[in-house]
Order: structure tokens, then C-alpha cells, then sequence
């Protein structure tokens, strides 16, 4: 086989959802280019990114979709919230609603609190976003695309678990 053809074995379909403004493309510009945009524009239209990973010497490539709409297919998914605006981890449940419309029961999928560096606007506590988490059993991780705080760590634990 040639390498083209291992590589393929290893590429992943992952989405990132959530409300307007709750940092997901931030979230994929700090993950893919270590960039970080303090003024960016609402996403228009259908944006993705591959990444490439090492897990114990294999090469996997995530393909991470940036849009709502684009779930088919995937088997990994990030749900975001802003912890400073209890208004979009009140939409989590439509977003799951929406996600499990469109892909597999079995998406891997991660519910992400986006803006942990913004702690005196916090409007969501950290134990709240566990306990959804638990209750839907999803994995749960608190981000700063800002400060970087545990945005590789979050899109690796999607790619672990698949992989
Ligand atoms: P849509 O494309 O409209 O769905 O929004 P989005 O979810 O892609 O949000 P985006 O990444 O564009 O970020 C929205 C705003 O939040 C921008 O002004 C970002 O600079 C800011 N932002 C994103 N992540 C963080 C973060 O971790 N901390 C802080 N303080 N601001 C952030
Ligand atoms: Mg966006």
C-alpha cells in the first residue's frame, strides 16, 4: 500500500457547533495555526481545516468543519459554549438535538466551555458544565482560545477516543 492510502485510513470528520460568537473558529485557528483573532467575523459560509496528529507513531488527519449544517458524516464533534454568556449553553440541547439528527448516535463528542480566561464574566459554573456533561455522557473540558488553556487537549480527546 502506499502511504497516500494508509493516511486515508486515519482521516476524520469532525465538527465544531455551537452559537454564534462562542469562539468556535478561534478555538480551530488557535488549534491549526496557533492564531488567535481578537476582532473575527462571524463565519460565512463552509469553512474546515485538516490537522494532522501523531498517536503512538501513526499519522491521523482530522478534518474539522466549522459550520453548522455540515454534521453528516462526522464521528467526532465539539459542542461550544461561552462560560460569559449563560444564553449559548442554554442552546446545548438543541445543538445535541441537531447533531444526532444529522450523524451517527456514536459521534465522539466533547461539550467545550469556550472563555475560561474571561473569570470575572463567568455566567456558567464549571461544575454546571460537568454535570451536563455527565448527564448526557459527553467529555467536558473548560477552553481559552485566547490563552490557549486546553484547546490541543480538547481536540485530542475527541481524536483519542475515535482512534
Ligand atoms: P460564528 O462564526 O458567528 O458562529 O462565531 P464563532 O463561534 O466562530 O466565534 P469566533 O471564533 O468568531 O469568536 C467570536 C468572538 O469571541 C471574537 O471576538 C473572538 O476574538 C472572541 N473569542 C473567541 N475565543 C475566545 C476566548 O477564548 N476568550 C476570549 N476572551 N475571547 C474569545
Ligand atoms: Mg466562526
Amino acid at each position: 500500500y502506499s502511504e497516500e492510502d494508509n493516511a486515508d485510513d486515519y482521516l476524520f470528520k469532525i465538527v465544531l457547533i455551537g452559537d454564534s460568537a462562542v469562539g468556535k473558529s478561534n478555538l480551530l485557528a488557535r488549534f491549526a495555526r496557533d492564531e488567535f483573532y481578537p476582532n473575527s467575523k462571524s463565519t460565512i459560509g463552509v469553512e474546515f481545516q485538516t490537522q494532522k496528529m501523531d498517536f503512538d507513531g501513526k499519522e491521523v488527519k482530522a478534518q474539522i468543519w466549522d459550520t453548522a449544517g455540515q454534521e453528516r458524516g462526522a464521528v467526532g464533534a465539539l459542542v461550544v459554549y461561552d462560560i460569559s454568556r449563560r444564553q449559548t449553553f442554554e442552546s446545548i440541547g438543541r445543538w445535541l438535538n441537531e447533531l444526532h439528527t444529522h450523524s451517527d448516535m456514536n459521534v465522539v463528542t466533547i461539550l467545550v466551555g469556550n472563555k475560561s480566561d474571561l473569570k470575572e464574566a463567568r455566567e456558567v459554573t464549571t461544575a454546571e458544565g460537568k454535570a451536563l456533561a455527565e448527564a448526557q455522557g459527553l467529555f467536558f473540558m473548560e477552553t481559552s482560545a485566547l490563552d490557549s488553556s486546553n484547546v490541543t487537549a480538547a481536540f485530542e480527546t475527541v481524536v483519542k477516543e475515535i482512534y
